[in-house]
């Protein structure tokens, strides 16, 4: 039996339903090279990796949040694990657009990868500025907007728990390019349907879903908040069921295609995302634990389909639905 692993977002064909989560998976360089090492030792045959270009196997590469300007992220303790899952507050750290064109994009383009930018800024024009920036970059094949980051204090979340706002920055960035536009939502609002059908009416071709979950760490020891900020994002196997929830209700309320994330590590949770609704996926917390997951994702929902007959994940894609 063959099995087609390839999924269609709108106009776009990714080969499988996996990306890699923003910000867990820098711009890909490192693991590029630990999963080449894997291709040329053998040690791990069947999870057909291409020495050369070992990213290339991903559906499409998701980056780390890019801003205007570099940001240098928040000071103090910056991640913590928690009962099945972390808490970080990196607060954006990057390099900037300028950088990000300079220094990641040209061996980006050699990968045979699609590359989603992750785009974020403090204000309406921060993140249109890097939008226009990157139109000039052919490697750029698709644009993820994170309005949803809990850990800054200004851009970030507050655009995405506020439909007006949410709504106003995808016309925004919708007026700026033509290609595939992605917003990612935060799971921290009363009803997330109604960010998404606010964004939807603004022209996004597609939702992520979710960013990390608000939390809190104490030290007790010291009698205080573990993280400067005191709000940190959770992600993990602890958020699954939260963002398959926030998957199946955007599935009822919106037509785009969904990609679907949150304590993704084994091939079953792969399943339950598609079920809920999700076309597409994202890994992110896992590949910390093994830098090798979606590789072995990959893999194991090729084996899936064979064992359970499944000839094309289109079949499956929000079969479990809310009542
Ligand atoms: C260390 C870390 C950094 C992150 N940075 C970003 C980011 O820059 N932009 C973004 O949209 N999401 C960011 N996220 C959120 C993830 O992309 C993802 O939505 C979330 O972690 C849930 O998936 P997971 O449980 O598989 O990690 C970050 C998450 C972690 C753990």
């Amino acid at each position: 039996m063959t099995v087609d692993l390839s999924v269609q977002l709108g106009d776009w064909s990714w080969r499988n339903p996996f990306t890699v989560a923003s910000g867990t998976f820098a711009a890909g360089r490192p693991y590029a090279d630990l999963w080449s090492q894997t291709a040329t030792t053998g040690s791990a045959d069947s999870l057909a990796l291409s020495q050369a270009a070992p990213l290339s196997c991903l559906g499409a590469l998701t980056t780390k949040g890019v801003s205007r300007q570099p940001w240098l992220g928040n000071t103090g303790l910056r991640m913590t694990e928690t009962a099945s899952g972390m808490l970080n507050s990196i607060g954006l750290q990057n390099p900037g657009v300028e950088a990000f064109c300079r220094d990641d994009l040209p061996w980006l383009a050699r990968q045979q990868v699609p590359v989603i930018v992750n785009v974020s800024g403090h204000s309406e024009a921060d993140y249109v500025a890097v939008i226009e920036r990157l139109e000039q970059e052919p490697a750029v094949s698709a644009y993820e907007l994170n309005i949803s980051c809990p850990n800054v204090d200004c851009g970030g979340m507050s655009f995405g728990v506020d439909p007006v706002a949410a709504g106003r920055i995808t016309a925004l960035s919708r007026a700026a390019t033509d290609r595939p536009l992605i917003v990612k939502l935060t799971p921290n609002v009363t009803d997330i349907t109604v960010i998404a059908r606010a964004v939807e009416a603004a022209g996004a071709d597609a939702l992520s879903l979710i960013n990390t979950v608000a939390g809190l760490a104490i030290d007790r020891r010291r009698r205080q908040l573990v993280f400067e900020r005191g709000v940190a994002g959770l992600s993990g196997p602890a958020i699954k069921p939260i963002a398959l929830y926030a998957v199946a209700r955007c599935h009822q309320a919106v037509n785009l295609p969904l990609i679907g994330m949150g304590g993704i590590s084994q091939v079953e949770d792969v399943v339950d995302f598609i079920l809920a609704g999700a076309t597409a996926v994202a890994v992110g917390t896992a590949t910390f634990t093994d830098p090798l997951t979606v590789p072995r994702l990959i893999r194991d929902l090729g084996q899936w389909c064979q064992d359970q007959g499944v000839t094309s994940l289109s079949e499956l894609v929000g079969v479990a639905q809310l009542p």
